[in-house]
């Protein structure tokens, strides 16, 4: 293919991918089966690997986000983005009609839309073309967060048939349920404390450092504001059905109202219909349709003075606490769970709810017998947010906390200023047990398939193994007796744990379940420690020199390396032939090896693709200045790590300097 043709192809691949991603992002409409697309995506990405000429930034290609290209830098918006007043009854709803009907020669018309709980967000086109995302920030300025935005699929890269040379997009970036649950789920696999509702997490994924991972998240975007001094349309609506066939998601749900009984309508419906949307919504927004309007009413420093956003409630319910039951994870945590009467709440009949940890049940004052109010906010799990003291029995006593494992019968232990009880059995606590192993063979670890939660219960019950080394010893006669184990599963289960045999050391390391290291902090470590021996090795200083390495992490990988259980758990997995070795990176040039650099200051790129580039030439990075350290990189408003490889004599060099160096040094190397 010559390269003319090949770019006939790409842009024609690039055309028909970004109508199918319209159709289904946008328009909720599939054209095509997952297959196809990935068929085709497939093509484009090979066409455009082998003809690098011609990369764009706006391919659909680039969805799946690059690495090492996050700018954070900080952009003033070019106009402030406000926020908006609140009212919470159908009273100040009238209030807020009232004013600006004083304002007005005439009654407006209102757009209601619902008001999204996730980040807001402001998106920028040139000719057409994505070209800068910002968060809210202070309002004034915000984050550039383009990388991490053009991933989020609902946002168009490219407008279709879009006549402004210049588009300012506002709107909400969310995280819908089914992809905050799974994220949840993963982090709490990887030992990684969950997200408390969607809001926090998309903002959590909008400054991810690595567009590849915000890429796997599924966030989503709204659009709801249209900003610019010469707009096409008179009115808030026309805009908005115009911006939807440019290819921006507008929600199908905004209604035109034309009085205020019909806004009231609306809010009426979707304060019960909103808990069935795949997404959370904290309220209405009711804004005046027409700009004319809008100018008119005008916006004070804070909110403009057109539009209003009524929240909803959050859904509480009473109800009777009758028991705490107490779970117990895999790293001995213990959790109070609430046993209440049942009540209904939001539309589900609610029996259990959180209560987080002791600290929180004294805060609260909970005794069982209680009357307490169960509250189902942004959160999908209901918690227990408060007591009706008026209401206690008064023969009620204070609230004795577990003082044993309900599990294993083990002391509890409380550590000094933590909220929380842990288990200190980690050794002889069934669940304890279980939950490592389950971990162990998870999809990010071993990924040992046909092996689940339930397998692993009745392996252990059945004495079959004791610790995860135990899989790799066991024999088909042992496990076939078993019920529900029949001739075919036993030996696709011992295929897949033989299979596993072959996961690379860094997911090794992940599966040892050792607190604090999770699945990146574990190839962190293999990239720098690449066997078990160079890390068994390892001092907690020595450790440290790792990114995303601390006090915490390195003391916690220590401790376990050190502890006798876990050395002859390592050995058992070596005798079953593991990998604890990573396989030697291809480097660039072996033209820094041996040399440390800490990176600080202003860069004209993201500190981690000079860290990528130092790596790839056989060098290391360190997060601190210390005697070891050759070169500190420092871009511009350098601070306390300048001032510190100065006293300390480390060379200082800026990107210049370095560039240079490294020039010179692989022009002789390679
Ligand atoms: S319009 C000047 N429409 O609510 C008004 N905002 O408290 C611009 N929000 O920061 C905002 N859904 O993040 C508007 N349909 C919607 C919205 C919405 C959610 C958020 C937005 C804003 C906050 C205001």
């Amino acid at each position: 293919m010559t390269p003319a043709e090949a770019h006939t192809r790409i842009l024609f691949l690039r055309g028909v991918l970004e109508r199918l991603n319209y159709a289904y992002y946008q328009m909720a409409q599939p054209q095509a089966s997952d297959a196809e697309f990935d068929l085709l995506m497939k093509e484009l990405l090979q066409l455009e690997k082998q003809f690098p000429q011609f990369f764009d930034p706006n391919s659909p290609s680039q969805r799946v986000g690059s690495d090492l290209n996050n700018n954070f830098a900080s952009i003033p918006h070019s106009s402030p983005m406000l926020s908006l007043a609140n009212v919470y009854s159908a009273s100040e709803v009238r209030d807020f009609a009232d004013r600006i009907a004083r304002l007005l020669p005439q009654e407006p018309q209102y757009v209601c839309e619902l008001k999204f709980d996730g980040v807001s967000v402001c998106v920028r086109y040139q000719d057409g073309q994505l070209h800068q995302a910002l968060t809210r920030g202070d309002g004034l300025n915000g984050d550039d967060v383009t990388s991490n935005v053009r991933t989020v699929r609902s946002v168009p890269l490219r407008l279709l048939n879009c006549p402004l040379p210049q588009v300012e997009m506002r709107g909400e970036i969310i995280l819908p349920h089914q992809a905050f649950q799974k994220m949840n789920d993963e982090r709490q696999q990887n030992d990684k404390q969950p997200f408390a509702n969607p809001r926090n997490a998309a903002a959590g994924t909008l400054k991810l450092v690595n567009p590849k991972e915000t890429a796997k998240r599924g966030l989503a975007n709204f659009a709801y504001a249209l900003t610019g001094d010469a707009l096409p349309f008179a009115t808030h609506y026309d805009t908005l059905q115009a911006a939807q066939e440019w290819g921006f998601r507008v929600s199908e749900h905004i209604k035109l109202c034309h009085n205020i009984d019909e806004v009231l309508d609306y809010i009426n419906y979707w304060d019960t219909h909103r808990h069935a949307l795949p997404y959370d919504t904290d309220g209405v927004v009711i804004k005046v349709n027409s700009y004319a309007h809008q100018r008119a009413l005008g916006s004070t420093s804070k909110t403009p003075r057109w539009a209003a956003a009524y929240k909803f409630a959050a859904q509480q319910a009473a109800a009777r606490l009758l028991s705490i039951s107490y779970q117990v994870g895999r790293t001995g945590a213990v959790t109070p769970v609430a046993n209440l009467e049942a009540v209904e709440l939001a539309g589900t009949i609610v029996k259990r709810a959180s209560l987080h940890n002791a600290g929180q049940i004294e805060i609260l004052d909970v005794r069982l017998g209680d009357t307490v109010w169960v509250e189902k906010g942004g959160e999908i799990i209901p918690k227990i947010v408060g007591v009706d003291h008026s209401r206690r029995p008064p023969d009620s006593k204070p609230l004795q906390y577990a003082d044993h494992c309900p599990q294993c019968g083990a002391a509890l232990v409380r550590p000094d200023g933590e909220a929380r009880h842990y288990c200190p059995n980690e050794d002889a606590c069934p669940p304890q047990i279980i939950g490592k192993i389950i971990h162990f063979i998870g999809r990010k670890a071993m990924n040992i398939e046909g092996l689940g939660e339930e397998t692993i219960e009745l392996f252990y019950q059945n004495g079959i193994i004791k610790d995860a080394a135990d899989l790799y010893f066991i024999k088909k006669a042992d496990i076939l007796p078993l019920e529900r184990i029949g001739g075919k599963s036993a030996d696709n289960i011992l295929q897949s744990i033989e299979k596993s045999k072959g996961t690379p050391f860094a997911r090794v390391l992940f599966a040892l379940g050792i607190r604090y290291v999770g699945e990146s902090t574990a190839q962190k470590i293999v990239d720098h420690f690449p066997s078990l021996a160079a890390l068994q090795a390892a001092d907690t200083a020595l450790l440290q020199t790792t990114d995303e390495v601390g006090e915490q992490v390195a003391g916690s990988i220590c401790n376990f390396m050190h502890t006798p259980k876990n050395i002859a758990l390592l050995d058992k997995l070596i005798r079953a032939g593991l990998q604890f070795e990573s396989q030697p990176r291809q480097l660039a040039s072996t033209a820094l090896a041996g040399t440390t650099f800490v990176i600080t200051g202003a860069l004209s790129q993201p500190r981690e693709a000079f860290k990528a580039l130092i790596e790839q030439h056989g060098g290391r990075v360190s997060g601190s200045i210390s005697g070891s350290v050759a070169f500190l990189l420092a871009g511009d408003k350098a601070g306390s790590k300048l001032q510190k490889a100065r006293q300390l004599g480390v060379a200082v060099i800026d990107e210049e300097e370095f560039n240079r160096m490294l020039n010179k040094l692989t022009d002789g190397c390679q």
